[in-house]
């Protein structure tokens, strides 16, 4: 096997090694998928400035993220069906940001339950990412899982009571377990290693809505799962209304324009995620790294600014940590890592970007991770 040094080596790997509608599901965007597309290319248009001569001891890229120590300013994205990207995708994810150091963001859509990434990580906190359902007692329910699992945040997603339309998905049939057509065994067939992994476990469908919902067995198609069960009605007092039944910190996912995350602070959340979900969702919309600038300059004083989309690298984390966000996620790239090599392969991603970060923080001056600002970046290069 070839050696592995960057995330697109693992992309390579996931993609020869996961069926192709999960792989599929993960690598693509919505419509044109522009916005993808622009998530990944704006970062490569950030130019930083080197610094020479400057004393590059003892460096540290830990960091905070809500108040929790991260060894790095990286947190596991929550991803839809990463347990079908490899066997017990999930569990393996979490074990490797436990074992690395930051956190993991459990999907409401995963295939592994809450209470199997709890018992799997030895109650060792983790966030979950919250969907807002119609059945709001599935919901509270929900709700009541995350607290008994220790999970120490909710994220909740305010950007998909609707599904932006994916194409390749809708061509490949996605669904969870998935359909045994001709061309799905063909498929499967070339994917050895994988078909095995799953024959091995018995998480093959959706851990946390399986068995919890009444008269949800299986997902169907991703399109019409999501116009059955999400609410399309969302609204900011939704947002009231779990944040009082859960009473401990909230992170809102999917804000793009500052005028929403004024309300976001107004909600009291602890913080927010500058998302466009992966480009998953309104195709045309900005990048998140084009969109931070402004809602860091608008709200930054009063919460907490992540964000995620693009990030592929150490650089684009730095990259991101100059213009404001105190945090990022990674859902691709920990997915790469993932389908190519279950567990060994989300540490070798985190590695991977850990190294990128470490050294390019050096190279522009810089020892710690906190004293990083726009003062490393190009003038002229990066969105303000
Ligand atoms: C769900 O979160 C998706 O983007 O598919």
């Amino acid at each position: 096997m070839a050696i592995i040094t960057t995330i697109e080596d693992l992309r390579v790997l996931a993609q020869k090694r996961v069926p192709r509608m999960f792989y599929d599901y993960a690598d693509s965007g919505s419509w044109t998928e522009s916005t993808y597309r622009a998530n990944e290319s704006d970062f490569q248009k950030i130019k930083l400035r080197q610094r020479i001569a400057v004393n590059m001891e003892n460096r540290s890229t830990a960091s905070t993220m809500i108040g929790e120590k991260v060894a790095m300013p990286v947190a596991i994205a929550p991803t839809g069906l990463t347990g079908m990207q490899h066997a017990d995708g999930e569990i393996l994810a979490a074990r490797a940001a436990k074992k690395f150091g930051i956190p993991f963001t459990l999907s409401t859509m995963s295939i592994c339950s809450i209470e199997d990434v709890s018992q799997s990580t030895q109650g060792h906190p983790f966030w979950f990412q919250l969907y807002v359902m119609r059945d709001r007692d599935f919901i509270e329910r929900l709700i009541e899982r995350a607290r008994a699992a220790h999970c120490s945040a909710l994220v909740i997603t305010l950007d998909l009571q609707i599904l932006g339309q994916r194409h390749k998905d809708l061509k490949n049939g996605l669904s969870a377990p998935p359909k045994l057509t001709l061309a799905n065994m063909i498929n499967i067939a070339t994917k050895p290693r994988w078909a095995l992994g799953m024959l091995g476990t018995p998480r093959r469908q959706f851990g946390n809505i399986v068995g919890h919902v009444k008269g949800v067995e299986n997902m169907g198609s991703l399109s019409s799962w999501t116009s059955q069960q999400f609410d399309p009605r969302l609204n900011w007092g939704d947002v009231e209304w779990i944040k009082k039944r859960w009473g401990g910190k909230i992170i809102l996912k999917g804000i793009q324009d500052a005028e929403d995350a004024r309300l976001a602070v107004d909600s009291g959340a602890d913080a927010l995620i500058v998302s466009n979900h992966g480009g998953r969702q309104l195709d045309g919309a900005q990048s998140s790294i084009e969109a931070l600038p402004a809602i860091v300059s608008a709200v930054g004083q009063q919460i907490e600014v992540h964000m995620d989309g693009g990030i592929r690298s150490g650089q684009d984390v730095l990259k991101a940590r100059a213009l404001g966000a105190q945090g990022t996620y990674i859902g691709r790239a920990f997915l790469y890592g993932l389908g190519a090599m279950g567990q060994e392969g989300v540490e070798k991603t985190l590695e991977i970007i850990h190294n990128e970060l470490d050294l390019t923080m050096a190279f522009c001056g810089h020892t710690q991770m906190d004293t990083v600002d726009k003062s490393i970046l190009l003038p002229g290069t990066f969105p303000q």
